[in-house]
């Protein structure tokens, strides 16, 4: 089987943490979405993370990627993120615009404080047609950060991915 390729977003370091435990398990290739503009991981300045995601979301922004993801060279490709303000980060919207899907396997997954996937699996549905999306893992923050190998190995087993 060719090798899966796990990409993700990550600012606070939990679906990096995540994105890290699924390669791991899949002996997949992984890579990061590295915005243009970097967004500040430290905690204490939380507000204004908070209002300027809001501001790109209001905007409907499509932050600018950095780097280049090799998305045509693997069939199936994990993708996570947090949930920002109740969907996902812009910057996917910039990733699913900028990347074609077609006929590939994506296996989202994404870390929350409660939200849960917030719809965001149904929106991959609806931005990438002609890929399969497989069922995701949402997972809470404090949990990701305690170790999350049960859950994703679970969750990979279930799909039958593992
Ligand atoms: C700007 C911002 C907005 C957020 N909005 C939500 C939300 O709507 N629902 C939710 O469950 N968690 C929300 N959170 C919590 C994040 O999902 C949580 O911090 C995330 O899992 C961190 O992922 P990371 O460590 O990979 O950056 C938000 C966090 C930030 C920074």
């Amino acid at each position: 089987m060719k090798k899966a390729l796990v990409v993700y977003f990550s600012v606070y370091g939990t679906a990096k943490k995540t994105a890290e435990e699924i390669a791991t398990q899949m002996g997949a290739d992984l890579m990061e979405i590295e915005p243009v503009v970097s967004y500040d991981s430290n905690q204490d300045h939380y507000n204004a993370l908070a209002k300027l995601a809001k501001q790109e979301h209001d905007s409907n922004a499509r932050p600018a990627i950095k780097n280049e993801i090799p998305i045509a060279d693997y069939d199936t490709i994990f993708v996570g993120y947090p949930m920002w303000w109740y969907t996902f980060p812009m910057i996917l919207y910039t990733f699913f615009d900028k990347y074609d899907f077609s006929g590939k396997i994506i296996v989202p997954f994404n870390t929350h404080m409660g939200s849960g996937d917030g719809g965001t699996y149904r929106t991959i549905k609806e931005l990438e047609p002609n890929a399969t999306v497989l069922v995701g893992l949402p997972l809470e923050m404090s949990d990701a950060e305690r170790g999350n190998a049960k859950a994703v190995s679970r969750w990979l087993e279930k799909l039958g991915l593992k």
